[in-house]
Order: C-alpha cells, then sequence, then structure tokens
C-alpha cells in the first residue's frame, strides 16, 4: 500500500467465485465469535485452547469486543463468507509507552477454506493496519514448531524466526515447542 487510505472493510474474490470481506469485528458478533470459537477448538490443535476451554461468556466477549474497537492499537479482524465467519485474527499491544509498539497475534481459519490465500489476506491487512496506525513498529507471533503451513505463511509474509520457546504448549499429555517469529514494521509517510 502506498498511499494513507487504508480501508478498514476489504472485499475480495477467492477461487471459485467465494466472496471474502475482511471487517472490523462488531460487538454485536460476541455469540457468532464464541460459536466461530468452539468450531476452531475441535478443528485445530495449532490453538491455545481445546473444546470448551475457552472460557468467555457472551457478555464477556461483548465488553472485550467494544474495549478492542475503543482502542486504537488493538485489531480484532473478521473474514466473512456467505455472510458467516469463517476466521478471525486478534492483534493487541502492551499499554504502556514503552511498550505500545509491539504486539502479537493470533490467527485461525475455518478448516474447510483453509489454502485458499485468507490466511495472507488477512495478514497484508493487519501488516498495512499496523503501518497506517503510526504506532505500532513490530508484530510478534508464536506458532508450534510443526504447523508447516503457518510457519510457510508467516515466512511468505516476510516474518522471520526470533527464537524457539521450549514447552510452550501441554496438548495430549505432551509438550511441543514454538517458534518466535516476528516482523518489524515501517510506519507509512505522515503517520
Ligand atoms: C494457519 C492458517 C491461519 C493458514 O490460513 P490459510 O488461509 O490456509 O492460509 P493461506 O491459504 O493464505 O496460505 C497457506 C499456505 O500454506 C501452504 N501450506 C499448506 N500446507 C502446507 C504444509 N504442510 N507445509 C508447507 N506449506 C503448506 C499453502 O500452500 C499456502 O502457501 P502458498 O500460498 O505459498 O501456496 C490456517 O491453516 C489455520 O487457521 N489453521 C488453524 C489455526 C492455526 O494454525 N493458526 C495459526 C497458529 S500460530
Amino acid at each position: 500500500m502506498q498511499n494513507n487510505t487504508f480501508e478498514s472493510v476489504q472485499h475480495f474474490e477467492l477461487r471459485d467465485n467465494l466472496q471474502l470481506t475482511l471487517r472490523p469485528a462488531r460487538p454485536e458478533d460476541a455469540g457468532e465469535l464464541l460459536a466461530f470459537v468452539e468450531q476452531i477448538a475441535g478443528e485445530s490443535e495449532n490453538v491455545t485452547f481445546g473444546p470448551g476451554e475457552f472460557g468467555m461468556t457472551e457478555e464477556e466477549e461483548r465488553t472485550y469486543l467494544r474495549q478492542v474497537a475503543e482502542t486504537p492499537t488493538s485489531l480484532y479482524l473478521v473474514a466473512e463468507i456467505a455472510g458467516e465467519i469463517a476466521g478471525t485474527l486478534t492483534f493487541s499491544s502492551g499499554k504502556r509507552p514503552r511498550v505500545r509498539h509491539v504486539g502479537e497475534f493470533g490467527i485461525s481459519i475455518v478448516r474447510t477454506y483453509w489454502n485458499l490465500g485468507i490466511g495472507g489476506r488477512m495478514l497484508t491487512y493487519l501488516i498495512d493496519w499496523a503501518r497506517q496506525s503510526g504506532i505500532i513498529r513490530k508484530l510478534n507471533l508464536r506458532v508450534r514448531v510443526d504447523n508447516q503451513s503457518a510457519i510457510h505463511l508467516y515466512e511468505k509474509m516476510g516474518f522471520v524466526h526470533e527464537g524457539r520457546i521450549s514447552r510452550e504448549f501441554y496438548i495430549r499429555d505432551q509438550f511441543i515447542d514454538a517458534y518466535h517469529m516476528g516482523l518489524e514494521i515501517d510506519p507509512l509517510p505522515g503517520t
């Protein structure tokens, strides 16, 4: 993106005529987002919660979504296909001045929509959003060392490996290491 005209709602056509919309989450998405989270929990062991473990009520989720919407250094991005939530990306930075420029994100997409390019589109959105924020200068993430598609995607988007964290996950009686990866953000001129 060459100028400071960041669009917060973006539309794309994917393979097979699928229409993708990327937009910030709204408080009224709370119920659908909790159902989405539960679906992801049952579909992938690459996230930090299993079925029934997310632990937020709809009211708590709604309050959280309101807070995110009011915080210029937080993002809760929704990917929508045919009016249903197909993926989410959440990012938040530190609160104090010394750590406000850096934050971590997580991304999840419904299994039936993997490998259609949605993850790439959402990461491009995050990077453009961070660049135009004028505040965010570093994006961090943690990923299981065996999550090959995610690692491939992050490397493709320019993220670099910054270290290996031992015992980051504990799933089915096994510890699993994670890579710490990051991307430095250059702000857009004039931001
Ligand atoms: C990881 C995830 C977000 C990727 O989303 P996505 O929409 O499938 O991503 P994209 O389609 O944009 O890109 C996926 C890339 O991985 C590649 N890929 C798929 N399987 C792969 C494998 N086993 N090894 C290496 N690369 C692989 C695809 O070919 C594609 O790369 P390409 O565009 O260069 O061909 C999605 O799979 C997901 O939600 N997984 C479950 C939760 C998760 O793992 N979240 C990340 C936690 S850190």
